[in-house]
């Protein structure tokens, strides 16, 4: 859905409005690919809005601009400040997160250094990644005939601009072959990640994912999953996986903070398990959306709430309900 292009952009600490939030086409990112970013999410819970594990996003956005060289003088609190301030500043229930971090406007070539280093925070309303009924149904991917970035070339933990022309391919190849979305393997065959989501299997009761080592993103989501798999009791593998495992495991779900916790009951047209969400799938899922609905105990400390009005009437115990709160 295109941008209904309204609302404010915070830009290297000013909140800019939305249509003058401009950068200049020489700028090195527009060119080099030169930018790190983060997606989180916001939710409108019963007890108000909180953004989910901010603190985790915001930190792997710093260690990707480390990676990268690129120094931006904002530490972890005054980036989570930042987020909360724009959202409040858009009056916003709920909202998907991108803060970016990028290398601006001053000389083009390959050498970036003598390009500043700007950032932004841009904030919009985005439903389900994988359509509304994928979340019951399922959906279909194939095996993507690209691989993931081969180690020591592209870094994977970086959560990098450049790593997504990679995911790009990955997603047109699917969409174009008629399928909702593409598993990567990495560069030894084994099974990586899809296009912008983390891959679980389930085999006999226990649940595996592949280990930061075959070229996958460290996902938030994906480490929330492993910790709420575990709460419930269920053992959690983090191992290589060959490609025909995906075949004939009884579960295949997808998780990230677009895609959420998304089961997968096809790949290259062989039916997974019963051909729709597992019970596992289905009990994380569960799970996952009781903790970003607000409608179990934080036990975690995932929730970062937006509104102190909001938390204030919390700690009297008269939480409001908050119109247009996430329908799940
Ligand atoms: C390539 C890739 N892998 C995994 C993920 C899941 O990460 P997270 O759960 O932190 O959103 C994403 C999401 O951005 C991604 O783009």
């Amino acid at each position: 859905m295109a941008f209904p292009g309204t609302g404010k952009i915070w830009m290297n600490g000013k909140l800019v409005e939305w249509k003058d939030a401009t950068i200049h086409v020489a700028s090195h990112v527009v060119h080099y690919g030169s930018a790190v970013f983060e997606g989180a999410r916001c939710y409108a819970t019963p007890k108000g809005s909180a953004c989910f594990r901010l603190d985790a996003h915001m930190k792997r956005l710093q260690q990707s601009a480390k990676i990268y060289r690129m120094e931006y003088a904002l530490g972890l609190d005054g980036w989570m400040n930042a987020v909360l301030e724009t959202i409040r500043a858009n009056a916003m229930k709920s909202c998907y997160i991108r803060p970016i971090v990028y290398r601006g406007y001053d000389s083009l070539g390959v050498n970036p250094f003598n390009c500043p280093v700007d950032a932004a925070i841009i904030l919009w309303d985005w439903g389900t990644y994988l359509g509304k009924d994928a979340l019951e149904e399922g959906c279909d991917v194939k095996i993507a005939s690209w691989s993931r970035m081969a180690p020591n070339t592209l870094p994977a933990l970086a959560k990098s601009a450049a790593n997504y022309a990679n995911s790009g391919l990955i997603k047109m190849e699917a969409l174009t072959d008629g399928y909702s979305e593409g598993i990567a393997l990495d560069v030894s065959g084994e099974v990586s990640e899809g296009s912008g989501q983390n891959i679980f299997i389930v085999r006999d009761g226990a649940i595996f994912t592949p280990p930061l080592s075959s070229s996958i993103l460290g996902g938030i989501t994906r480490d929330s999953i492993i910790t709420l798999a575990r709460d419930l009791g269920f053992a959690v593998t983090e191992t290589s996986i060959p490609r025909e495992a995906l075949y004939i495991a009884d579960e295949v779900f997808v998780v990230g903070t677009a895609a959420e916790v998304t089961p997968i009951r096809s790949i290259d047209r062989i039916r997974i398990g019963a051909g729709r969400r597992g019970p596992i799938t289905e009990a994380l899922q569960r799970a996952f959306f009781d903790v970003i609905n607000g409608e179990v105990p934080d036990t975690h400390a995932w929730l970062t709430y937006v509104y102190p009005e909001e938390s204030t009437l919390r700690a009297a115990g008269s939480a409001p309900r908050i119109a247009g709160a996430h329908a799940r």
